[in-house]
């Protein structure tokens, strides 16, 4: 029987809130119940790594520059990401991305997500795929 690989399939992210912290480095701190199941792994493998173990390969260098841009300016980020799942799987996000102050000193990180819908997710595609075929000439 014919099976794709695992990284064009869809992991169907349907309801609540992902959520998760990092120190200023992107390092992760804190990750939800909802962040676990949905990127399906456990809370210890997530904590103390790189928040881009969940990078998949189609998200274009040029938006995560956009991601970094903007929060070390100490502003909010809004944008649609697609993520990926330990098993290969892949699910589409909308994500906020703001700064955390603490008495006035930048101190880290924090996202929330829903679930992407059908219609923004078809209109990212086409201006990811764009910036991707850019970034790899
Ligand atoms: C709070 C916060 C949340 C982030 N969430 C994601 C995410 O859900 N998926 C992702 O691929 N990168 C996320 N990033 C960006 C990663 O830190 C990283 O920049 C990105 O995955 C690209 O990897 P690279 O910087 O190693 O090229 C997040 C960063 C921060 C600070």
């Amino acid at each position: 029987m014919y099976r794709p690989d695992p990284i064009d399939e869809a992991y169907i992210f349907t309801n609540g809130l992902i959520l998760s912290s990092t120190d200023l480095k992107g390092i992760i701190t804190y990750a939800n119940r909802k962040f676990c199941t949905i990127a399906g792994y456990d809370k210890s493998e997530l904590i103390g790594k790189n928040h881009n173990i969940i990078r998949h390969p189609d998200m274009p260098k040029a938006a995560f520059k956009e991601v970094w841009d903007s929060i070390q300016a100490g502003k909010d980020w809004s944008g649609l990401v697609k993520n990926l799942r330990k098993d290969g799987r892949y699910y589409w996000v909308y994500s906020h991305i703001s700064p955390i102050y603490n008495d006035g000193e930048l101190t880290g990180y924090s996202a929330a997500r829903r679930p992407a819908t059908d219609n923004e997710v078809s209109e990212i595609l086409p201006v990811y795929a764009d910036l991707l075929e850019k970034e790899s000439n």
